[in-house]
């Protein structure tokens, strides 16, 4: 068990907390291990009605820990991170996302999935994969053009420009945006409004609303290849090491 995801219930709402505020709640694989494994249980739980991610004050995830990329033997998108990826993409349970400060890569990338996303004013989303030298993942590729766009996606994912929170309303890729104060408040009244709706009406709902759930699961693993093969790139190692030389 990581102490850095912490599940909780409130009554049908499972809430999936990022929490290692001093690493910027950068995910590792045990804490991608964990959200997948909390999301499964929660596919599985009748009591479970919606899932609310939230994070940490200030910041919801800098994405993927970059030295988790570095480390020796790391072959790409490793099964925890898939494991993930698929878990968000199949969940059969409503999702909500209240992001607060700054969501990077996965961070991003995962409200892609997400049902109802509630943002802080303050809060800044980007994708900076291309400047690691890496490839979109989570099926962004197919399901950002498909929100917002081919241009705005492509100014987002390719050429890594920051969405400001009313720029995310703006695109669609949020529902609200509150005062940072109210963001976990707000995001857990709309969980408990989608928990009170009968579940068996939402369930038939989304699974029509995600019609493209098959298409979405391989583009997560064609996404997952490519990405393997860039991670061993001289050019994203370079950019690995550059980030954690910037400050010396
Ligand atoms: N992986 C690993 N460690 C990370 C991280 C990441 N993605 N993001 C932040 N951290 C760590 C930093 O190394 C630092 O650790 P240290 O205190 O041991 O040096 C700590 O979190 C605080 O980060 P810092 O950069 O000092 O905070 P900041 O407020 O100046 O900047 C960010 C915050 C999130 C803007 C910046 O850390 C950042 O750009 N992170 C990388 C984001 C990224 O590229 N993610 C990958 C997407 S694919």
């Amino acid at each position: 068990m990581s102490d850095a995801i912490a599940v909780t219930d409130d009554g049908a709402v499972r809430i999936i907390r990022i929490n290692r505020p001093e690493k910027k709640n950068a995910l590792t694989v045990a804490m991608y291990a964990e959200m997948a494994r909390a999301l499964r249980d929660a596919a599985q739980s009748d009591a479970t009605r919606c899932v609310m991610f939230a994070g940490a004050p200030g910041v919801f995830s800098a994405g993927n820990d970059i030295a988790d990329f570095l480390s020796a033997g790391n072959t790409g998108l490793n099964s925890p991170v898939l494991a993930f990826l698929h878990a968000l993409a199949d969940s059969p349970k409503p999702m909500v996302a209240a992001v607060g400060g700054v969501a990077i890569g996965v961070g991003t990338t995962m409200l892609f999935h997400c049902d109802h996303v509630v943002a802080a004013r303050d809060a800044v989303l980007s994708t900076p994969f291309l400047k690691l030298a890496l490839i979109p993942e989570a099926a962004s590729t197919l399901l950002a053009p498909m929100r917002m766009g081919y241009a705005r996606a492509f100014s987002m994912l390719v050429m890594g420009r920051r969405l400001s929170a009313a720029d995310a309303l703006e695109a669609g890729l949020v529902n609200t945006v509150v005062d940072a104060a109210e963001v976990d408040t707000v995001a857990l009244q709309a969980a408990r409004e989608i928990a009170a709706l009968p579940p068996k009406a939402v369930a038939v709902a989304r699974s029509l609303m995600r019609s493209r759930l098959g298409e979405v699961q391989e583009r997560i693993d064609g996404e997952a290849e490519h990405f393997a093969e860039l991670l061993q790139s001289d050019e994203a190692r370079a950019a690995f090491q550059a980030f954690f030389a910037r400050k010396k």
